[in-house]
């Protein structure tokens, strides 16, 4: 058996920096330690080898206002590695009345072409009988341990709090884990077609339309209902302050509550959709909108104490043409941002080297505390001999201007167009194969893996607050009183 050592290097993991060899065998990490030999060498003189980032949040291809986000699953996957991430979780979507079960044939089938390993989460887009029968075998037959709730897009993604409750709580008898995009999408669509209504049509008004006090308000309700079904959960792309305290409220109260702020938040503002060009606005709008300086000062804060725990992308991308269906109308805009190639890259530069995270925050965020959340530690996530060989060979030195004439990204622009980034991929290896060697992409379509995620038995035995406090007692009496005059 051909082995692999990368060696040199020094070695940064969630909680341990040191100096050390790894050995490479049949995919996966056989040896750490000194002076270790092997049949090809990788020089990591200079460079950090840490665990290959995971991006819990992607939609390739998604089929979302009337047109299907242009990035598949071959393009975003070898930029993701391209950018030292080495495995995506993306959405299964079943259309409302369709069976959980036959969507994820359809993103089975989309996901073939990977070209590093994958997850699911599946949707919760209606409630019925068979929903709630079907979610047992997601979890049980088809390795899915948790399930997505949209609370904005009125008229096709979007729960109710009665659909979220009944999902929540089945969640926590199948120990699986709700996600939630946290927007109060009554309102949204309200202030929608106000501001159509008075004129405002530009992609401005798309940001005018979604304030920070409705996800502030809609991760608050997550965050009860979660509470009250007994369950842990997960919110997706925490854009603000609002969202920020309720999640660290919860947490500081003793529930299990996570938060997944965007590099996108992190980086760019809501200046971006005053750009007086329209593409470039539009090419911007996505859900929550970029918010301000304060809203990320919050975020970083987060990361840093722990109240926030992973860095995503929500890659979810659309080419300028698919953006101008909202020329007339922001609303037809479709909501969407890229970041898969740069997420590393960028929170390497605007966190590490600023001295805002550490080099180990930096792999907890991107890569540890999700391994750990999704139940896939330490396969994923870890440098530990027994775990799967997905690494990166981190050069601090590298350096390059982002552009999207030289992405791996199909989209036709890049939201971080002209950022300066230093710190990037020597190597990245996908179950030890070197699919990434500093420019040179040495990807294979197909080679990417489906990652199976078994329950987790801890969520099923999550205490709800509410069940501490106020279990239901029934009195004993002894008689009915007598009615009437
Ligand atoms: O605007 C966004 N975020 N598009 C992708 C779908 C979602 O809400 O995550
Ligand atoms: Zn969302
Ligand atoms: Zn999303």
């Amino acid at each position: 058996m051909s082995s692999t050592v990368i060696k040199n290097g020094t070695i940064v993991t969630a909680d341990l920096t040191y100096a050390a060899d790894i050995r490479v065998e049949a995919g996966r990490i056989a040896e750490i330690g000194p002076n270790l030999s092997g049949d090809s060498v990788l020089d990591a003189t200079g460079c950090f080898v840490m665990p290959g980032g995971i991006d819990p949040h992607t939609h390739l291809e998604m089929p979302f206002m009337g047109t299907y986000a242009a990035e598949n699953f071959e393009s975003g996957t070898r930029a993701a590695l391209s950018g030292g991430t080495t495995m995506v979780v993306d959405y299964a979507l079943p259309a409302p009345g369709q069976s959980l079960l036959d969507a994820l044939k359809m993103w089975d089938n989309k996901a073939a072409r990977a070209t590093c390993d994958y997850s699911f989460h599946m949707a919760i887009t209606w409630w019925s009988e068979q929903v709630f029968d079907e979610m047992r075998s997601i979890v049980q037959d088809k390795g899915i341990n948790t399930f997505k709730h949209f609370m904005a897009y009125k008229g096709s993604l979007m729960v109710d709090d009665d659909e979220m409750f009944h999902s929540f709580q089945r969640c926590a008898e199948l120990g699986a884990l709700p996600f939630v995009h946290a927007e109060n999408g009554d309102i949204v669509a309200q202030m929608q077609q106000k501001l159509m209504a008075d004129g405002n049509t530009g992609p401005e008004a798309h940001a005018y339309s979604r304030p920070a006090a409705v996800e502030g308000e809609a991760t608050n309700r997550a965050i009860v209902i979660a509470d009250m079904a007994g369950c842990p959960v997960y919110i997706v792309h925490t854009s603000c302050e609002q969202a920020h305290e309720a999640i660290r409220r919860a947490r500081q109260a003793g529930m299990r509550v996570y938060g997944e702020p965007l590099i996108q938040h992190l980086t760019l503002d809501e200046s971006e959709y005053l750009n007086p060009d329209w593409d470039h606005a539009a090419r911007r709008v996505m859900s929550p909108p970029f918010r301000n300086k304060q809203h990320q000062d919050s975020l970083w804060a987060g990361l840093a104490s722990g109240s926030l725990q992973v860095v995503a992308t929500d890659h979810c991308a659309f080419t300028t043409e698919q953006k101008r269906f909202g020329l007339d109308d922001f609303t037809k805009i479709p909501n969407g941002t890229g970041g898969l190639e740069d997420r590393m890259p960028m929170l390497w530069t605007t966190g590490v080297t600023t001295g805002r995270i550490t080099m180990n925050e930096f792999v907890a965020v991107t890569s540890t505390n999700i391994a750990k959340i999704l139940n896939i530690y330490p396969r994923k996530g870890a440098i530990l001999a027994g775990a799967d060989a997905d690494l990166v060979v981190w050069d601090p030195k590298r350096s390059k201007t982002i552009s999207a004439r030289t992405q791996q990204s199909i989209i036709d622009y890049n939201v971080f167009e002209g950022k300066t980034v230093t710190g990037l991929p020597r190597f990245t290896l996908s179950r030890g194969v070197v699919v990434v060697e500093e420019e040179t992409m040495k990807t294979r379509e197909g080679h990417g893996e489906f990652v199976a995620r078994p329950p987790m038995p801890a969520v099923a035995k999550a205490l709800s607050t509410w069940k501490e406090l106020t279990a239901p007692r029934r009195v004993e009496r002894s008689g009915i009183p007598a009615t009437g005059v």
